[in-house]
């Protein structure tokens, strides 16, 4: 029967990430414990028996350390404190308290390709002379031109415009100009300075000795920049990115001279070993490197110990490509003894359920966002494909990671105005791109509640909900048969009943035609159908369908997903 067998490299009851269903909260969003309208701490350990019920592992927090939010809190001013928006760190530690209590471990997001442009080190960079001890913890350089009024390269920031600044001198004249990848109030720290890897150590010892489980590192392939600044040639006669993922390794390490440098791996190494100063902590890379075979440089068992799934995320919903991808990812990955992780959506791209519901053609590039003058998808198909897709990800052998309110099948927001928008990428480029705010509304708990759906107890929220927030909430699919909720729920139980998340799964090809994939996992066949029209439902014990409750026989509908035992 199976046509292949990649045996899982996971192991039952051992390193917990390789077989965890990890839950992603983004704090400014999940609930508001004080009424300011945005997400807090509080507001989320008040919530964590909600997460329990759902089954999940472990949560990886987005950053809730100090900051002038200017990057959502990927601009960090200080790493070893709590923002005051989301609380204090006694309430953090209260909240690793009660979730250890329930049995979820607790992920931290550590960002050490740059801090906030009001992190201390920065503002004394700033606040010193060329060429001072200050400096050299950024990447400060004289600018081109006759009087250095010209950027020192042509990189651009991920944000739009280009990844470089300048500062002014202590007498008001024009100074040098410092890196940013991202927006300009993220400067980028050089890691060639030692004193830069032995704070991040220090940081990483702290939140250990705390009790976190482990640690997702923000742009881990970009701390190392080529040495001399070359110019990128990463752009095609239009000016587009040219993907590294159609280069050689070679090239694209030349062609980007700031992404995936050959040094890097040191400070992973590093990283790896304070990790290993503590038992079963974890950390996972997000990497944006394609194709897989360069990736799974990055979790040699040294270095990270897994990374997102980008390829997988922004494959298309159908059976040739999610097949390619899901075999090279247990290949490759397994090739260097990492387990796969598999993800669907995150707080910087569109939500699934909305994703599914346009064409793959028709969605913005990976890390935007839709507006309210792009085209309309299909919402219902889109959250009908998006519960067959995880049914067909959650039976998967490797650990798979949830972007918050997808249990509910929140959709984007697509028709948030502009003037609510706070992703830097909107400023950035004159609203031309919509960025990522979409995404990140905060959620609805109770539909009834004139607060902002129960998010918060006043009704604030510092992002306006969408209606359809309303019917999605909570409590108006908890317990009710066939609701979103519940079938994340159920795929949960039957996962780790079956230990699928350890499993070894094999291509099962002779429930396969060009519509349908399917695989057997751990004696668990799970069967998608992509095409339109019905198929016939396979013999066997039916454990969950997406889109009927148990159901013993008929048919597999479009664009529907059965787990069957075998
Ligand atoms: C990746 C994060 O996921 C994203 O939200 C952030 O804007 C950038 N890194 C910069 O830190």
């Amino acid at each position: 029967m199976p046509v292949s067998d990649f045996i899982s490299v996971s192991r039952p009851d051992a390193e917990w990430w390789r077989t965890a269903v990890i839950y992603q909260i983004y704090p400014r969003s999940f609930a508001d414990g004080n009424g300011d309208g945005i997400g807090d701490l509080v507001g989320i350990t008040a919530r964590l028996d909600s997460l329990a019920s759902l089954g999940i592992d472990a949560i990886w927090f987005s950053p809730f350390f100090e900051s002038p939010q200017k990057d959502a809190g990927y601009d960090i001013s200080d790493y070893r404190k709590i923002d005051p928006l989301f609380g204090t760190n006694e309430d953090f530690y209260a909240l690793i308290e009660r979730a250890h209590q329930l049995g979820i471990r607790i992920i931290v997001d550590i960002v050490p390709n740059h801090t906030s442009f009001k992190h201390a080190w920065f503002e004394a960079a700033v606040a010193a002379p060329e060429g001072s001890p200050e400096r050299s913890y950024y990447h400060f350089l004289d600018g081109k031109g006759e009087n250095g009024e010209l950027p020192p390269n042509n990189w651009k920031s991920i944000f739009g415009g280009s990844a470089w600044s300048r500062v002014k001198n202590a007498d008001g004249s024009d100074g040098q100009w410092y890196l940013h990848l991202f927006d300009s109030s993220q400067p980028d720290l050089n890691w060639a300075n030692p004193a830069v890897a032995e704070e991040f150590d220090d940081i990483l010892r702290f939140w250990l000795d705390k009790g976190v489980d482990g640690f997702r590192v923000d742009v881990a392939h970009a701390l190392v920049k080529r040495e001399g600044y070359p110019d990128a040639d990463d752009r095609d006669a239009n000016g587009n990115v040219v993907p590294i993922s159609t280069m050689t390794e070679e090239e694209a390490e030349r062609r980007v001279p700031y992404w995936g440098q050959p040094g890097v791996h040191d400070f992973i190494r590093r990283f790896r070993r304070v990790c290993e100063e503590y038992e079963d902590r974890a950390m996972c890379a997000e990497a944006s490197m394609s194709p897989l075979t360069r990736l799974a440089k990055w979790v040699r068992p040294d270095e990270y110990h897994q990374s997102f799934n980008f390829d997988y995320m922004h494959s298309p919903f159908e059976p040739v490509a999610l097949k390619k991808i899901v075999t090279d990812s247990l290949v490759e990955y397994g090739r260097v003894g990492a387990s796969s992780t598999w993800v669907l959506s995150n707080h910087d791209g569109v939500r699934h359920a909305t994703r599914y519901g346009y064409k793959h053609e028709d969605l913005p590039a990976p890390g935007d966002g839709i507006g309210p003058n792009d085209p309309k998808g299909d919402e219902a198909l889109g959250l009908r494909r998006a519960r067959a897709a995880t049914a067909f990800m959650l039976g998967l052998p490797g650990s798979s990671y949830l972007f918050q309110g997808e249990e509910l099948g929140l959709p984007d927001h697509i028709d948030l105005p502009g003037e609510f928008r706070e992703d830097p990428t909107f400023a950035r480029t004159n609203g031309e791109r919509v960025g990522r705010d979409g995404c990140r509304v905060p959620l609805p708990w109770e539909g009834d509640a004139n607060a902002a759906n129960g998010f918060s107890a006043n009704g604030k929220s510092w992002l306006p909900q969408p209606g359809s927030f309303r019917v999605l909430a909570r409590d108006k699919q908890e317990g009710v048969v066939g609701s979103t909720l519940e079938l994340y729920k159920r795929l949960i139980k039957e996962r780790k009943a079956y230990g699928l998340g350890s499993g070894a799964m094999a291509w099962a090809e002779e429930y396969q035609d060009k519509n349908t994939l399917a695989y057997v996992n751990n004696g668990v066949l799970v069967l998608t159908n992509f095409g339109p029209d019905p198929v016939v439902l396979p013999a066997g014990e039916i454990l969950v369908t997406t889109q009927h409750d148990l159901r013993i026989e008929g048919e597999l509908e479009h664009n529907e997903t059965v787990w069957v035992k075998l």
